[in-house]
């Protein structure tokens, strides 16, 4: 049942500093995540929302519920979340990508003999970063070569939204007009992608916290995530990255973020259009 007087919903929720160490401890040793004391506004006005929903009066009362919920627990994370992305989002990767990353794997791959390209993007959101990927590689890639992008996402309401492949009119904006026109069809009041670039993504619940269980990616991207980790948690997500990639593969990070000081095995690459890193442990170049 809702509680629907206006007062509480006008009213500033505060946690008593017992309850945001509580709270903020939980959501890091789950995922990372780490509330600082500058942002405990955001974790207050998320939760105050959440206490509304489950009518519980405090959030001491939520916190003993929680542990004894594992569906709430990710319902936690999701509210904790911050979604936001767009298609070709820091278009300078996009043009790395495809002008540098797909033509050195290419050449890898057949000195290899291997047809198919793997790539991951790592805290999807709502899609558009992988979807964004495989318009590129179907436009790209010689038609022999198979594509698999996997998007992931501790953000279930987020996944169900990527699952659908629907984005309203001010979603597309920054779609390339051409990419627009082959990769979707018009909708009423939005555009449905393709089946044909539907067909090479899949979604899965994944938290950066844990090991992914993904093998051999040729291309990760993990773009505007880390930033809401501390040092620590980042550089365990790296570590986790690295272990999923491929002996000679490529890591895209968002432009805020670095491996700067992580100590890491990553070489930081400058290309024309965009830095990024390299995994390379084979003898070659
Ligand atoms: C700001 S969005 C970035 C989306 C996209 N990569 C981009 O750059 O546009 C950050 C995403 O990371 C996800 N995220 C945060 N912590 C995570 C974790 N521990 N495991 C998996 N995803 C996480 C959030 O749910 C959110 O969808």
């Amino acid at each position: 049942m809702l509680r629907s007087t206006s007062k509480r919903i006008l009213m500033k929720y505060y946690l008593s500093d017992t309850e945001f160490n509580l709270f903020s401890t939980l959501i890091y040793d789950q995922s990372g995540i780490h509330f600082s004391s500058i942002n405990r506004s955001i974790l207050e006005s998320r939760l105050k929302e959440r206490l509304r929903v489950v009518d519980l009066k405090n959030a001491n009362e939520y916190y003993h519920f929680i542990l004894k919920d594992q569906d709430e627990m990710k319902t936690l994370l999701d509210l904790v979340t911050t979604n936001l992305t767009r298609f070709f989002r820091n278009n300078g990767h996009f043009l790395a990508f495809e002008n540098h990353v797909i033509k050195k794997i290419i050449e890898y791959k057949k000195k290899q003999g291997i047809n198919k390209i793997e790539v991951w993007s790592a805290g999807c959101a709502t899609g558009e970063e992988p979807y964004s990927v495989a318009m590129v590689m179907k436009e790209k890639l010689p038609p022999y070569i198979k594509t698999e992008v996997t998007g992931s996402d501790l953000s279930l309401k987020s996944l169900m939204i990527a699952k659908t492949g629907f984005y309203p009119e001010n979603r597309v904006q920054d779609i390339p007009q051409h990419y627009l026109a082959k990769y979707f069809d018009k909708k009423r009041e939005g555009y449905q992608i393709k089946d044909e670039i539907r067909e090479c993504v899949k979604f899965d619940y994944h938290n950066l916290k844990f090991d992914s269980g993904l093998k051999n990616m040729d291309v990760v991207f993990c773009r505007n995530v880390i930033i809401y980790f501390d040092g620590e948690a980042q550089k365990s997500a790296i570590g986790r990255l690295w272990k999923a990639m491929s002996e000679y593969s490529y890591l895209f990070i968002g432009h805020s973020e670095s491996l700067f000081g992580m100590n890491t095995d990553f070489k930081f690459l400058k290309t024309e259009w965009a830095t990024l890193y390299q995994k390379n442990t084979t003898c070659s170049e």
